[in-house]
């Protein structure tokens, strides 16, 4: 089975979620190996690419091999889109532009989820973007500011106008930030009215979730973060689960070793700026549900360099 978003072609309706400090190329190439239908950077501030162009493409660290990607850029300034886009299209597949970061410096910036509070103002960002790409142009959205002020199909409206190709719903406010149960009722009701793909995400820990989310809600895609964190077999146990109703057998002991063991060789070959803090908290996340976890972790902490957290992980296998 294939899918689209605009003119590209993703072999699952999987798309794996940008997300700032964990969406490195060893974990994005590693997501796609199992069955992520697309991959997404962590967003990129389109200040910083425009400053520092050469920079951030080398932390972004694109690679031919887990194409399809999709560049998640974040701003609102519209030259800076427009150099921004110009500078990072020709590594993307897909562009997509951030509006539902709550973070301060991104709000800061009156970009993210300032603009579903300023819906009038998200075709300064999204307009440039578009107008300087052939590649198809997504959007990230949260349903509103927060609970008075939930205007999803209203944002949808504007950017299907705009001419975006599909639309990503993370189905809270920004004021939820992470918190409570994300309202997949939204992302239904933005299936009803678009005619572009939606792209459902929110609490998507389980195989058995993403099922859910298409059944009740229809959308077109399912969007994971944190449940993949530490656990990219959820691709392939998803894929497995959307293709045959069946469910497979969780990974065993040995298999979420040697997953990791494949992304520290990711790592260590393709990564071109490579940062042990950000190694160490991948070896914590890949911890999750393995026997004597907390002990693997406290250890871990400990490690002072990739060679401990090697003997590490060995010691396990
Ligand atoms: C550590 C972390 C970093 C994130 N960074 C981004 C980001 O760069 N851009 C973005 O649009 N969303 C970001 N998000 C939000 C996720 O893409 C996603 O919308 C959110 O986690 C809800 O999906 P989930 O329930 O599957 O985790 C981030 C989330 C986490 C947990």
């Amino acid at each position: 089975m294939s899918y689209h978003i605009g003119n590209v072609r993703l072999d699952s309706k999987l798309i794996l979620a940008p997300m700032a400090g964990v969406n490195c190329a060893a974990f994005r190439l590693l997501c796609k190996g199992y069955g992520a239908g697309l991959v997404s950077t962590p967003m990129l501030v389109i200040n910083q690419i425009v400053a520092a162009p050469e920079k951030i493409i080398n932390q972004a660290c694109f690679l031919k091999q887990e194409k399809p990607v999709s560049v998640q850029l974040v701003g609102s300034d519209s030259r800076l889109a427009e150099q921004a886009t110009r500078i990072i299209e020709p590594y993307a597949d897909i562009i997509d532009v951030n509006l539902g970061c709550p973070e301060k410096d991104i709000l800061a910036l009156k970009a993210g989820s300032f603009l579903v509070k300023h819906p009038d103002q998200i075709k300064k960002i999204v307009t440039p973007v578009i107008n300087n790409t052939n590649k198809p142009v997504t959007a990230k959205i949260r349903i509103g500011w927060d609970d008075k002020s939930i205007n999803t199909l209203e944002v949808v409206k504007i950017l299907e106008d705009l001419g975006v190709s599909a639309i990503a719903i993370h189905a809270r406010t920004k004021e939820e930030k992470y918190s409570g149960r994300a309202h997949w009722e939204e992302i239904m009701k933005a299936k009803e009215k678009a005619t572009i793909p939606i792209i459902g995400n929110g609490d998507v820990f389980k195989p058995g979730s993403a099922k859910a989310m298409i059944e009740q809600t229809r959308c077109d895609f399912v969007m994971i973060g944190r449940g993949c964190m530490g656990n990219p077999f959820i691709f392939k146990r998803t894929n497995a689960l959307l293709a045959t109703g069946s469910n497979i057998e969780e990974p065993s002991e040995q298999e979420k070793k040697k997953c990791f063991m494949k992304f520290l060789e990711y790592y260590e070959n393709y990564e071109k700026i490579r940062s042990f803090t950000e190694l160490k908290q991948q070896a914590m996340w890949f911890t999750k549900g393995m026997t004597g976890a907390r002990d693997l972790r406290y250890n871990l902490m400990k490690a002072k360099g990739v060679n401990d957290i090697l003997r590490i992980y060995k010691a396990k296998l």
